[in-house]
């Protein structure tokens, strides 16, 4: 009988299937078969000779040491496309956050609540002061059309943008079949120079590092808002901080705060949400447990 750890709290759903597998599924086995993880830590995770793979809850793997797994003969899974609906749907948010300064005006009328003054008397005022640009004949440039970026760009002309997808490794057509209205971008320089929103949507590799940087900064239109709902070390902080002093960028939204970034009024920083729905959870749950099931029954490897 296999042995799964779990690492994290994982739905319900994933586990149940395990268990209708006849596995022993808990966070407190010592040798286990298979881990279960969803954002833990396991760079500095003592592997067991025992363990045969890692299912990860997610489409990152940066969490996970991968060299070290291949070498050791262990299997690390990931769940691509799993969340890939919740993220999108973030992403839509944080568009339209970045643009309406909705925040502020939540902000601005729970003061005046908490103060006890009369809020109806004063709403000309928030009226006047909360304004901010539509999204509909804006441009909107999408760099990675992964499962998410794929998404994001459909969605976003049904809004009434003008989209220009990015990605290296998608053929024109491949982009075609996504939508015939996204406009495939043959270089990311022409994302940084067309558009007014730029979300990124790849994953974070050594060649990746600091992709958004003040270089690429001085590129993009004055007063850009930039969506990095995909990993942290995809933009530098310190350059972003610098340009939105500038005014150079107007809005940057992050699922990833830290000190520097999330004191900046025009920073809206989220604490990682972007899979944080009960749907993707359960997606991904119940992905990776098959994914450990077909491996570990069947010798089959899929999304590895
Ligand atoms: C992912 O890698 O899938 C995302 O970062 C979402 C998450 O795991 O919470």
């Amino acid at each position: 009988m296999y042995k799964v750890k779990t690492l994290n709290s994982i739905a319900p759903v994933g586990l149940d299937n395990l268990e209708k597998t006849k596995y022993i599924v808990s966070d407190e086995i010592d040798a286990p078969d298979a881990v279960l993880v969803r954002s833990a830590n396991m760079l500095k995770y003592e592997f067991n000779p025992e363990l045969l793979c890692i299912a990860r809850a997610g489409a990152g793997t940066n969490n996970i040491p991968v060299d070290q797994c291949g070498e050791q003969g262990i299997v690390v899974f990931n769940t691509p496309g799993a969340n890939a609906g919740a993220v999108k749907e973030l992403v839509l948010c944080a568009l339209l956050l970045s643009s309406r300064d909705i925040i502020g005006g939540i902000d601005w009328v729970r003061t005046i609540a908490e103060k006890g003054d009369e809020i109806g008397a004063l709403v000309e005022k928030g009226k006047a002061a909360f304004v901010g640009p539509e999204l509909f004949g804006k441009t909107l440039g999408v760099i990675g059309l992964g499962a998410v970026g794929a998404k994001i760009a459909h969605d976003a002309v049904a809004l009434g943008m003008t989209v220009y997808g990015y990605d290296p490794y998608l053929s024109v057509e491949a982009a075609w079949r996504i939508s015939s209205n996204v406009i495939h971008a043959k270089d990311i320089e022409t994302i940084y120079k067309n558009c007014d929103y730029i979300t990124i949507h790849v994953p974070y590799l050594e060649s990746t590092h600091h992709l958004i940087d003040g270089c690429a900064m001085a590129m993009m239109k004055s007063g850009v808002r930039i969506i990095n709902l995909a990993r942290a070390e995809l933009v530098c902080d310190d350059d972003i901080v610098e340009a939105i002093e500038s005014g150079k960028v107007a809005c940057y939204v992050t699922d990833f705060p830290n000190a520097k970034t999330a004191r900046s009024p025009k920073v809206i920083a989220i604490p990682h949400l972007g899979a944080s729905t009960p749907e993707s959870e359960d997606n991904c749950a119940v992905m990776a447990a098959m994914e450990i099931v077909d491996y570990l029954e069947n010798g089959n490897i899929t999304n590895s």
